[in-house]
Parts: C-alpha cells; sequence; structure tokens
C-alpha cells in the first residue's frame, strides 16, 4: 500500500463484501440516483463492493494490442458508464479528470493506481510540475477508488500478467481531459476516444475478444 494522505481510497484491498450484479442493475441503480445526490457518498455506497455479473459484462469487453481500450456502457447528461480493458503491462498516461468525478473498480485483474499533484495548477500549459500523491501497488478485485477536485490527477496501469477489466463511472461524462509529461513537465488537452460503444466496435478497430 502506497496511499498518501490526499489518495482517496474508498474500499481496501481485504473488502470482503461482494455483491454480484448484472451490468443492467447498476445502470439502473445509477440512473435511480437525484442529480443533485450524484456525488462521492452516494455513489461509492452503490458501488462498493459490486462485481458485475462476467456473463452480461462479457459483450463489453474488447482488448487491444499493447494498449488499454475504452468501452462506452451507458451514457446520458449526468454519468458515463465505461468498461476499461487492459492487456498486461499497459498504462493510461498521467490525466485529470476535467474537474469531473471519477470512481474506479477493479472487475478481474488486478491494477495500479498513482496518483500525483500538480504544483503549479492543472493546466494546460508548460513548466507543470508533478509530485507523487500516493495510490495503491496492487488494487485488486473489488477496490473501489474515487479521484475528484483539482487534485484528482493519476496513472492507471496494468504492470502485471495477467489482463485486468475496471469498470469507471464519470460524472459529468467529458471527452477531453489533460494528459501530463512528468519529464517535460507539460499539460496538454487529450481527446477521449471510445474503443467500443453499447459493445459495438467504432470504426475499423481490430477484435481482440477476452
Ligand atoms: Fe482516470
Amino acid at each position: 500500500m502506497i496511499a498518501g494522505p490526499q489518495a482517496r481510497i474508498v474500499a481496501p484491498d481485504c473488502y470482503t463484501g461482494r455483491m454480484e450484479l448484472p451490468v443492467d442493475r447498476i445502470v439502473e441503480t445509477l440512473r435511480g440516483v437525484p442529480p443533485p445526490a450524484f456525488g462521492p457518498e452516494e455513489i461509492c455506497a452503490r458501488l462498493k463492493g459490486v462485481l458485475l455479473d462476467p456473463r452480461t459484462l462479457a459483450p463489453y469487453l474488447h482488448f487491444a494490442n499493447k494498449r488499454y481500450t475504452r468501452n462506452l456502457i451507458y451514457r446520458d447528461e449526468i454519468f458515463e458508464l465505461l468498461a476499461l480493458c487492459w492487456e498486461p503491462h499497459t498504462e493510461s498516461p498521467i490525466h485529470n479528470h476535467s474537474g469531473q468525478l471519477c470512481w474506479l473498480s477493479v472487475q478481474r485483474g488486478a491494477l495500479r493506481l498513482d496518483n500525483y499533484r500538480s504544483l503549479d495548477g492543472p493546466g494546460p500549459g508548460d513548466g507543470i510540475r508533478l509530485v507523487p500523491n500516493g495510490g495503491i501497488e496492487r488494487a485488486g478485485l473489488g477496490v473501489l477508488d474515487l479521484q475528484q477536485g483539482e487534485n484528482g490527477i493519476h496513472r492507471v496501469s496494468n504492470p502485471f500478467d495477467e489482463r485486468a477489466v475496471s469498470l469507471h463511472v464519470y460524472s459529468r461524462p467529458f471527452d477531453i481531459c489533460l494528459a501530463y509529461d512528468p519529464v517535460a513537465k507539460t499539460s496538454r488537452e487529450m481527446r477521449l476516444v471510445y474503443h467500443s460503444v453499447g459493445g459495438k466496435l467504432v470504426g475499423r478497430r481490430v477484435e481482440h475478444r477476452q
């Protein structure tokens, strides 16, 4: 465990309260939250301990060689729900969440979560210094993480030898965030794309099923 004081790790590795739900049920559950209540407390309570029924999650799982994929399950004006598929030894850029809330729940395998803090504001721009801000070396099945506020900067990676899947809830949805290069000390806008939408591959992407 490398959690720092700013890290918001809601459910630890040793969680025990497993609850298996079909994908439709979690969408229904989240849609049932009144917009003003769609915040950390309410959504953490609803996601904590939830493992999606693998049979209902399978249509949304699309892997790609040497990178991770973002697969949209559901989106409205309040939130979007995605499954991210991680081949072994893949990683995201260091990024923020455009000031929105982001919940991550490990549904298969394990992920490494590294949090950062900017000494120079979020950017975009040059001369942006990042410092490590805790995280989890190995977030296993059921671990729930929340990124929020200006310091919601992190990198998610799968340094392990098995594929991993994470479920993400973003509220509100966003299509652009900032990506950080800690060596060049830059912060640049990054457009987010989906690998699949509603289970269907976008454009000419190549299928690599689970
Ligand atoms: Fe993220």
